[in-house]
């Protein structure tokens, strides 16, 4: 039987200071954005700030509800509302943050693999990848090229005949 290796990388900056303009911009909306999230049962404000090539930013953070599973995560916000509005426009970058009541958040939280299934979505219909930021409260921040180093042997659209 033959073993198949899958391989990834992303890269580690210490603090902001290690980001270039844009990015470092985009990560300050995505702390923004997460102080509107909607979420009161779990503490966990999540923030999305997603930019188009041509500068345009969008934002989105997670909003609860008391039927719990109806609750919608930032990520899914963001790239939903930027297709519903602007369905042409190039997705170049994404922040993601998040913080809670209860303590400091200090290593990057991941966007879930529902929210990752969605993000591949967009590149594959922009045929263009789309960078990932990633920061808790403070702490290192991950930057990732595309949601495929995330998303190993993944499900799109070339399998539907
Ligand atoms: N959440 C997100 O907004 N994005 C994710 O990728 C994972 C989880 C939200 C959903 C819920 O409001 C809270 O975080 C706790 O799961």
């Amino acid at each position: 039987m033959k073993e198949v290796k899958i391989t990834s990388s992303y890269r580690v900056a210490k603090d902001i200071t290690d980001l270039d303009k844009l990015d470092r911009a985009l990560l300050l909306e995505a702390k923004e954005a997460a102080k509107h999230a909607y979420a009161p049962y779990s503490k966990f404000y999540v923030g999305a700030a997603l930019r188009f090539s041509d500068g345009q930013i969008i934002q989105g953070n997670n909003q609860e509800n008391a039927a719990y599973p109806v609750t919608m995560c930032a990520e899914r916000i963001a790239f939903f509302t930027a297709s519903a509005n602007y369905p042409n426009k190039i997705i170049e970058s994404v922040a993601i943050t998040v913080s809670t009541t209860d303590m400091k958040i200090n290593s990057p939280v991941p966007p879930c693999g529902s929210c990752r299934q969605v993000i591949y979505e967009k590149e594959y219909r922009q045929e263009r990848p789309i960078k990932i930021i990633l920061q808790g409260d403070k702490g290192d921040i991950y930057l990732i090229d595309s949601v495929k180093d995330i998303l190993p042997l993944l499900f799109d659209a070339s399998y539907l005949t």
